[in-house]
């Protein structure tokens, strides 16, 4: 019996369009070597759909998503948008308000730097002899960036401005089921990130964290301070291999992930809501780290594999065909082996084959 699943493709501005063109390609490799189909629905977002109908996240792309098992998102904004009103700018009207729509709470950011492209990456290279490659947790839709009363005030002949820190056991708990799953399907270890010695969302952080690990006996868990976990991930990369943590924290600490894999271009996110009916399958919206680049946009140049490892992603964690995604996985780290390089983690040396987006997508298609 062949599997169909439904899927929505939201393009967006700058290199998106050029990227999600390869990683549909592959798509549908995948597709007809594992024996499954995709019904897609290509919807505008962003720039392009504010250019078309005066909105960055029309009705009709928010029912195609509906209608969908998952998103596959390229990317939004440029210049061209920069000065309309915030909350109709690209990024700001489209993209929170879609993870907000479809309540995704937990944002999955690998940090990998392939062996061959330690380079890249700003750490010593003797640190990380195998490459990199750590899963960034991160809770997306709760504490001090949404928590309330929040504000700006005059007190005492002074301003005052605040933040609240908020998270309930219910929000700890998923994203902690989310990011032990995660772990069960890596190399078991999970490190929960907080800040238990000062803050009191925190200390109820670490208490969740230590009874959901009851579920999850083979995951080895241990708990470090953020201000820790971030000297830790500069000094010993090579031992994380699952990270969790709260929305602020989350945030940074990805971002230093990234920066220790080196190249954006190779980085997808996966942004996920909850669980489909008696399923192990998430809602889940699939994107580039990175944004739409318009500084290479229109050139062919951009590196496709973020968006193709996004499609990975996507298979994985919401369509549950792992045995694809791992093949396209796979394929990229063969393609990087080989040699293949566009611009971003091309070093010169002879050994490299130069590519363009296309080329990079033929080389990964031809794994
Ligand atoms: P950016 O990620 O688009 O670009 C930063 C640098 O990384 C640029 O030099 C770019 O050429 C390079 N880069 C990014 N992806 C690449 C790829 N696949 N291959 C090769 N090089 C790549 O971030 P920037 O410049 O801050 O923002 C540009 C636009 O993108 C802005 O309008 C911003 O609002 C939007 N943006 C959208 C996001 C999204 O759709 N999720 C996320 C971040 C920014
Ligand atoms: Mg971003």
């Amino acid at each position: 019996m062949s599997r169909t699943h439904r899927i929505a493709v939201l393009a967006g501005d700058g290199i998106g369009p050029e990227v999600m063109t390869e990683s549909l390609r592959v798509l549908d490799a995948v597709e007809s070597k594992f024996g499954f189909t995709t019904e897609r629905s290509e919807a505008l977002v962003g720039g392009a759909a504010i250019d078309d109908g005066g909105h960055p996240l029309p009705d009709a792309t928010i029912s195609a998503c509906e209608a969908s098992d998952g998103i596959l998102f390229g990317s939004v904004g440029g210049p061209k948008w920069e000065n309309l009103p915030p909350d109709t700018q690209p990024e700001r009207g489209a993209l929170l308000p879609l993870r907000k729509h479809f309540g995704l709470f937990a944002n999955l950011r690998p940090g990998v730097c392939l062996p061959s492209l330690t380079h890249a990456s700003p750490v010593k290279n003797e640190l990380i002899p195998n490459g990199f490659d750590v899963l960034c947790v991160r809770e997306l839709t709760g504490g001090v960036y949404f928590g309330s009363p929040k504000g700006r005030e005059e007190r005492d002949g002074e301003t005052v401005a605040f933040d609240t820190m908020i998270y309930k056991r219910s929000e700890i708990e998923r994203i902690l089921h989310v990011a032990f799953t995660a772990a069960m399907g890596r190399g078991k270890r999970l490190v929960s990130v907080d800040k238990a010695n000062v803050l009191a969302s925190s200390v109820l952080w670490r208490e969740v964290a230590t009874e959901v690990a009851k579920d999850y006996p083979e995951v080895e868990l241990e708990h470090l301070y953020v201000d820790n976990a971030a000297m830790q991930l500069c000094r010993r990369p090579d031992s994380f291999d699952v990270l969790v943590t709260e929305n602020l924290f989350g945030d940074i600490l990805s971002d230093e992930m990234a920066m220790i894999s080196g190249s954006l271009g190779m980085l997808p996110s996966a942004s996920l809501g909850s669980k489909k009916e008696g399923s192990d399958l998430y809602f889940g919206m699939y994107e580039p780290s990175g944004g739409s680049a318009p500084d290479i946009a229109g050139q062919g140049i951009a590196n496709p594999i973020a968006q193709i490892l996004s499609v990975a992603m996507l298979l994985r964690f919401s369509l549950g065909e792992a045995d694809a995604a791992q093949a396209i996985e796979d394929a990229v780290a063969k393609a990087i082996d080989d040699g293949y390089r566009t611009g971003d983690i091309a070093t010169g040396a002879a050994s490299e084959k130069k590519v363009g987006t296309k080329e990079m997508a033929d080389a990964i298609l031809a794994n």
